[in-house]
């Protein structure tokens, strides 16, 4: 039987009947079926990994991971994946190190992901991969001789030919993309940045959304990812009995909160949001004491030297910010770096006046979705995003910010903060409209049939 076969470096195997699961998880569920399969990283390094792949079945879906060697791994994940594509595709040329052994170790751990898939896949199965740890997995599984429907979402956003031709392996990557059958990207801006470099570096022949190379068709479009609205507001409204936004709604006593939920990455403009927020309570001190800042940013990729370096600034702001404006009973900046469970971040968004979503670059943030989703209709809380995330292609009624100009976050805030009911009732209402129809299950479905309608139209002559 056909069966859908999903490819993610990490793989979400659900781990209790209560745990809420995000990002992916949840974009997938309406089309992960009972007989479908997810396959990936186990999570595990050792010396000598066997290729078989480890099976676990939970609701119906079959979940197959594969070991890692140690080695492999640090160059493909360190040094490739977030070394060389993470700055790249976030326009971040300056903090890319491109080492030839990394590339190396980024297609060998390809070629254990391809080389194990195949062990369990069926000839009649569909492929859809996902993200920039994947680029060449799609070429090396027609190398491996399969020739079913192959498909690659890419996450974060594309680059225009003038930057992806600094990377050594520009090319490569780019041939490598045309062996998926579809390409879906978050914003139609990424989709024609990946034609033009398919046009200009390799010579492939675009029209519409097909590009043509070496008698492959492949079709690159936008297929915004969006998250299960109904079910993050649902949420929101019954959190107000979670331990977590209780102690967080007793301990604001009156004053208003602008909430960041954010990986800690670069990507996010974590140390511009900090500044900004100095800058509101510098220039605009009549909302000094009637506002918190609550910044939540899990720790990530810690193995990655530009990683620590924004840990010790973050710090080193927050403790500025504090140190400048705080008071007995005052703390303006509440910074955490532990994850929350997602019941009590939809909570914590409906008990915010602001949702801060200012990335110097991202391929959506959804976090920006569930923040209009976790709203109070009658009283919502006005999101503040920068015009850099692929959610401003939707979202065009938040306040659209440049995240490179702190005093424009920080007039947005006072925007905000000073908006009257009616005008941020308008605004919630417009957004509200889009997040419920660009939804997770409508973005699942577009790709799916995509795929399977793969067949190929003649290129104009
Ligand atoms: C982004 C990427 C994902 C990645 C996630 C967490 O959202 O698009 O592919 O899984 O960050 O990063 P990590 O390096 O911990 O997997």
């Amino acid at each position: 039987m056909a069966r859908l076969v999903i490819v993610s470096n990490r793989v979400p195997i659900p781990k209790s009947r209560g745990a809420t699961a995000g990002g992916l998880a949840v974009a997938l569920r309406d089309i992960m079926t009972p007989g479908s399969m997810w396959f990936g990283w186990s999570g595990r390094l050792t010396a000598e990994p066997s290729l078989q792949p480890s099976l676990v079945e939970a609701r119906g879906v079959t979940y197959a991971t594969v070991d890692l060697a140690n080695e492999a791994y640090k160059h493909f994940y360190v040094g490739f994946a977030n070394g060389v594509l993470w700055p790249l595709l976030h326009f971040r040329l300056g903090l890319m190190h491109f080492r030839r052994e990394d590339y190396e170790g980024y297609l060998a751990v390809n070629r254990t992901y391809a080389d194990s898939l195949i062990k369990v896949l069926h000839a009649d199965d569909t492929v859809w991969a996902h993200d920039y740890h994947l680029i060449p997995f799609g070429r090396l599984m027609r190398e491996r001789g399969f020739q079913g429907p192959m498909g690659f979402f890419l996450h974060v956003p594309f680059v225009p030919p003038s930057m992806m031709e600094a990377v050594p392996v520009g090319r490569e990557l780019i041939e490598d993309l045309c062996a998926y059958d579809i390409l879906g990207f978050q914003t139609e801006e990424h989709a024609r940045d990946f034609r033009d470099c398919a046009e200009r570096m390799v010579g492939a022949t675009v029209d519409g959304e097909w590009v043509k190379l070496n008698g492959r068709m492949t079709r690159a479009f936008a297929d915004p990812i969006g998250i299960d609205a109904e079910a993050f507001a649902r949420d929101a409204g019954r959190a107000a009995t979670d331990k977590s936004v209780q102690r967080m709604a007793g301990s604001i006593v009156g004053r208003e909160i602008a909430i960041g939920v954010d990986r800690m990455d670069y990507s996010k403009g974590l140390p511009n949001r900090f500044e900004a927020y100095a800058s509101l309570l510098g220039r605009y001190p009549e909302h000094q004491r009637k506002i918190h800042l609550l910044q939540i940013c899990p720790r990530s990729r810690e193995e990655v030297d530009e990683y620590r370096k924004l840990r010790s600034e973050l710090d080193r702001l927050a403790g500025r910010i504090n140190g400048r404006f705080s008071d007995f009973d005052w703390t303006p900046l509440r910074y955490s770096t532990r994850a929350a469970p997602r019941s009590t971040l939809a909570g914590l968004y409906r008990l915010a006046r602001i949702g801060l979503v200012t990335p110097l670059r991202d391929g959506m943030n959804l976090v920006a979705k569930e923040y209009v989703a976790a709203q109070n209709d009658d009283d919502p809380g006005v999101l503040v995003l920068s015009k850099f995330a692929g959610a401003a292609q939707e979202l065009t009624e938040a306040l659209i910010v440049n995240p490179f100009d702190p005093d424009a976050i920080a007039d947005a805030m006072h925007q905000a903060l000073t908006m009257p009911l009616p005008e941020r009732r308008e605004r919630h209402l417009a957004l509200k409209a889009k997040v419920y129809r660009t939804t997770a299950a409508l973005y699942a479905r577009t790709f799916i049939d995509a795929l399977a309608r793969r067949s190929v139209p003649k290129l104009a002559a």
